[in-house]
């Protein structure tokens, strides 16, 4: 396979939710450019306007006229946030610190999810949240006046680290976070350009109570996440190079990309420039040798999402790879550990679940068969990339499934394959 020209892939999907959310809490039109028009995005803009906040249709340049802190009104339905876990976890902290009682609903995957993780410190700051037994959705919040609250998270986890910070932005307490490694940092970089008071020390976040939120544009970058499919395509290929444009180099979320390269694989930053507080940069991606490696505890927040697609490198590589101290994989759209490991196995690769993680033999034999997705889009894409390489065949269950992300996912694909 040989791959060449170059790429643009979607807007980050992370960004994306916040421009939305952060867009709809402020005083003031914002711009947004960019935006990932995904089935989660779009759950975050049916969320926002079910709670009253005017939200055009996506579009790649449109304006939020922003509701602020106190303008959320009482919706009349169920809120529906499909897929999405940061929709959920994210719009749990705002409409805790709302004057208004909402019911959270998903689809299978998502109702399954741990609620908990938000539901204890929304409680201790005084919301109200009722949860099934099972600790997923339908998730009912009544929400209320809170108060100050120092939570020490369990999980290095972005979306909980967020919830609070944004209830404690919308109830005007003051909110103090510690988690045990860095999760990405997107919202403590866009609560502080928007002009909140938001201080961050190591592993540890503090907001204090502030004025209005600003209206801010917001230039979406490229999601690494769906830049590291192509980069790992580009390391399988046998010939050729591949750039991927304008893409989001934050240091909380490429730890994929440092793990390529000390696999064995060409990867280049040019073109590296601070862009409405976020690095961005091109990246250009060619094969090299790739030898196995190990993932542990201190590398997954950074490449939390990427490990599916580590996992179905490694069966190229020589060698084997350990992944350990994942145990966030089982919880995310799918048990991701065990997912990954029944479909390699599928298809012919040497791979094994440990608690935490997996481990898996490179080797060069061709890999052949279905994978079952389910309706996870981050295994699609994995193995669909696993799938480009010489001599594999690979179907996936579920294609459209990539729709959750990445909707230009096959187009892409097929165009960077050039021969
Ligand atoms: C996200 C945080 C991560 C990540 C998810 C998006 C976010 O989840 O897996 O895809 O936008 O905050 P956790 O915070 O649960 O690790």
């Amino acid at each position: 396979m040989r791959v060449s020209g170059s790429l643009r892939v979607p807007g980050d999907k992370s960004i994306s939710h916040r421009a939305l959310m952060f867009g709809a809490l402020a005083e003031g039109e914002s711009r947004v450019t960019g935006i990932l028009q995904s089935a989660d995005v779009h759950s975050t803009a049916g969320v926002l306007r079910a709670l009253g906040v005017e939200i055009p249709p996506l579009a790649a340049d449109f304006t939020i006229r922003g509701a602020g802190r106190r303008g959320l009104t009482q919706p009349t339905s169920e809120l529906d946030c499909g897929n999405s876990g940061t929709t959920t976890r994210l719009m749990a902290g705002v409409v805790a610190a709302s004057p208004v009682r909402t019911t959270f609903v998903g689809d299978a995957s998502l109702s399954k999810r741990p609620m908990r993780r938000i539901a204890r410190p929304l409680e201790a700051m005084g919301a109200r949240v009722l949860l099934p037994e099972h600790g997923g959705l339908p998730m009912t919040i009544h929400g209320g006046t809170l108060v100050d609250i120092d939570w020490r998270s369990e999980v290095a986890s972005a979306q909980i680290k967020s919830a609070v910070l944004l209830a404690a932005l919308v109830g005007k307490v003051r909110a103090h976070v510690t988690e045990p490694a860095r999760s990405r940092d997107h919202t403590e970089r866009m609560l502080q350009a928007r002009g909140a008071h938001v201080h961050v020390d190591g592993t540890s976040v503090v907001i204090d109570p502030g004025d209005t939120l600003a209206a801010l544009d917001t230039e979406v970058p490229g999601d690494p996440s769906s830049a590291a499919f192509f980069a790992a395509l580009g390391a399988l290929a046998d010939d050729g190079e591949l750039k991927l444009e304008h893409v989001c180099v934050n240091e909380t979320r490429i730890g994929f990309l440092g793990k390529l390269r000390s696999m064995g694989a060409l990867v280049r930053e040019e073109n590296r420039h601070l862009e409405g507080g976020e690095w961005v940069a091109d990246l250009v991606v060619a094969p090299g040798l790739l030898r196995g490696t190990t993932v542990s505890a201190a590398d997954v927040p950074a490449m939390i999402d990427e490990l599916p697609l580590l996992a179905c490198l490694a069966t190229r590589a020589e060698g084997e790879t350990v992944i350990t101290g994942a145990n966030e994989l089982r919880l995310k759209e799918s048990d991701r550990i065990a997912a990954v490991v029944s479909n390699l196995r599928a298809i012919g690769a040497s791979a094994d679940e440990l608690a935490d993680g997996m481990r898996i033999q490179g080797s060069d034999a061709p890999l052949r068969g279905r994978v079952i997705t389910h309706g996870d889009h981050r295994l699609a894409m994995a193995f669909a990339i696993l799938g480009a390489a010489n001599g594999n065949e690979i179907e996936v269950d579920d294609p459209d499934c990539v729709g959750v992300s990445f909707p230009t996912f096959w187009d892409d694909l097929a165009r960077a394959r050039s021969a």
